[in-house]
């Protein structure tokens, strides 16, 4: 029954959580096993690195979850410069990564002229695509990056259970977060959304609609990372998500929704000491590493003990590097847009 429902065609709600389900060492690898085997068939082997800026750890929103909360009074705040990040993206371009994340909390201090001014400048400098990870801005804002040159927004949906979501992010709605995902779809940008696995209060049901809902959506990348409790938050006392349900959610992804880019996330690789290369045999094709430069990577701390946060960046992406090609993979040398458009940049 198990070998019928990996190779259908289209999955139901029903069948999704049978998989999310597999208890049995034997019958998960058969999982993972045909989600490599269809990553190979839609993405090939090429693994696409995203050079991640950290430009902001200032936050004003107060997900339950997240370290960056604006209550956490613990944590000390910064802010890039310009100067500095516009540095940072092109030492990122001349490792040979094609693809710059500018990422922070929802900080309007970068408002539509800087990340505007930003995105000229690195364009100029670097031939790279750019992907915003800046929270729920004005559609506005959308609109005047997108014209600067902005390629990508990633903004995930975190819990696809409306009520879950409520609570986690008090004023804010699960509705207005997939309009914003949907306007940004409807001029031109290639978008990425996803969610948390384990989070408190989350059943499996919640999950399968999670993926079900990247499916509605027409993502061009979905990523899955496990929750991960955080000191100073309210919910510090709750227990972290598991790798393996992780990893079985990135699994069924790539068997339902097809031609996506899926990262195998840090936070993945926090928890597991080879994450990375697990979630790269179970469907991920896509690695972000951090290259937030020193003193700033140690203090976005949206969970503790993140991988790699006190590593020197260069040295680190290096070993990433290595890590993937030891599974006999290669890295690619394109900037990997959308595996569902006709996006033919070169770089
Ligand atoms: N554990 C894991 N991931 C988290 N994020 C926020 N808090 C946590 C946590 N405690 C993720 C969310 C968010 C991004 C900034 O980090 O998915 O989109
Ligand atoms: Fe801010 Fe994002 Fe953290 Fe929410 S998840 S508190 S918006 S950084």
């Amino acid at each position: 029954m198990l070998d019928d429902i990996l190779n259908k065609e289209d999955l139901s709600k029903e069948e999704i959580i049978t998989l999310l389900s597999l208890d049995n060492k034997n019958d998960q690898q058969k999982l993972f096993d045909r989600a490599n085997e269809l990553r190979l068939l839609y993405c090939g082997e090429e693994v696409h690195l995203r050079g991640i800026i950290e430009i902001s750890n200032i936050c004003e929103q107060n997900c339950v979850y997240c370290g960056l909360r604006a209550d956490n009074k613990k944590l000390e705040r910064y802010r890039m410069t310009p100067e500095e990040i516009i540095e940072t993206a092109k030492n990122i371009s001349n490792l040979g990564i094609f693809t710059i994340v500018l990422q922070s909390g929802e900080d309007c201090h970068f408002d539509s002229d800087i990340i505007s001014y930003l995105i000229y400048q690195i364009k100029q400098k670097a031939n790279v695509a750019i992907t915003l990870s800046l929270g729920e801005r004005t559609f506005e804002e959308y609109r005047t990056w997108k014209i600067a040159g902005a390629d990508r927004y990633l903004l995930k949906h975190e819990t696809a259970n409306k009520l879950l979501y409520e609570k986690y992010h008090f004023k804010q709605q699960l509705s207005e977060r997939l309009e914003h995902l949907k306007f940004l779809k409807s001029i031109g940008y290639q978008i990425g959304s996803g969610s948390m696995i384990g989070l408190p209060m989350q059943t499996i049901e919640d999950i399968a609609d999670d993926i079900l809902l990247c499916k509605t959506l027409d993502l061009d990348m979905a990523a899955f990372g496990p929750f991960i409790s955080s000191p100073d938050t309210p919910y510090q006392n709750f227990n972290s998500g598991s790798a393996e349900l992780t990893l079985k959610t990135m699994a069924v992804a790539r068997i339902v929704l097809k031609k996506v880019h899926i990262p195998a996330t840090t936070a993945l690789d926090t928890i597991d000491s080879i994450g990375r290369e697990k979630g790269l045999s179970a469907g991920a094709n896509v690695v972000m590493p951090d290259l937030t430069p020193f003193p700033y990577r140690s203090n976005y701390q949206i969970y503790p003990n993140k991988r790699g946060s006190l590593d020197d960046p260069t040295v680190s992406t290096a070993s990433l590097q290595k890590r993937i090609e030891a599974l006999g993979r290669k890295i690619s040398s394109k900037r990997g847009d959308s595996l569902k458009m006709d996006f033919e940049h070169t770089v």
